[in-house]
């Protein structure tokens, strides 16, 4: 057994980007389109791209090489592990979190990403007042998500959500009418 808490499975930003800056991640990313597009506009920050289906993060990957974006790092694995174990508290500036799988089938409902185990992460892991940025097209999926995080001690924010319209499935959705269902959060105090 590894030693709970201990730095093997920590993510190390500065030695990670070889240099301190604010961190933002987006999990589920996809192709990438958003956090690329983010990545290039916003030099001055360090962004992971978090994706579990392995073709999908070896494209992003490349995709994010092609750009030389030295500030995107692209990591296959499940965001879960990702927030609940090896990100270190207060330390991520802001979670973008576009368009996560519903899982429809009451028996897959299992893997939904939002939990109140995942909600109590992200609030340990985001800066003071840091935002997390949720969006989806499923309406049911949407009152559960922001119900669980207005429980989980996060309150609206009247911010815009930047990934609403400019990710992949938002670009998608928004072309097909479908309606979305976006929200930004940041810690009670
Ligand atoms: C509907 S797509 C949305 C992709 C992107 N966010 C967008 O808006 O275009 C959901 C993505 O989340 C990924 N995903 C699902 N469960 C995940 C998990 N537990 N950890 C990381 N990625 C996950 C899927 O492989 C898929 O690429």
């Amino acid at each position: 057994m590894v030693a709970d808490g201990g730095p093997l499975f920590a993510v190390d930003p500065p030695a990670l980007f070889a240099r301190r800056a604010p961190i933002e991640i987006e999990l589920g990313a996809g192709r990438g389109d958003f956090i690329i597009a983010r990545a290039t506009a916003t030099p001055a920050a360090n962004f992971i791209a978090a994706e579990l289906a392995a073709t999908v993060a070896q494209l992003l990957a490349v995709r994010a090489g092609r750009g030389r974006l030295d500030n995107l790092r692209v990591v296959r694995m499940d965001a879960r592990t990702l927030v609940n174990l090896m990100i270190a508290p207060a330390s991520v500036s802001a979670y973008h979190v576009y368009f996560p799988d519903p899982w429809p089938r009451k028996r897959d409902l299992k893997h939904r990403l939002f939990t109140p185990w995942f909600a109590a992460n992200l609030k340990r892991t985001l800066r003071p007042a840091a935002p997390l940025y949720v969006a989806t097209d499923v309406e049911e999926y949407a009152g559960e998500i922001f119900g669980l995080l207005e429980g989980s001690g996060f309150a609206r924010a009247e911010m815009a959500v930047p990934g609403a319209e400019t990710t992949g499935f938002a670009r998608k959705f928004r072309a097909e009418g479908r309606p979305i269902y976006a929200g930004a959060f940041v810690a009670a105090r």
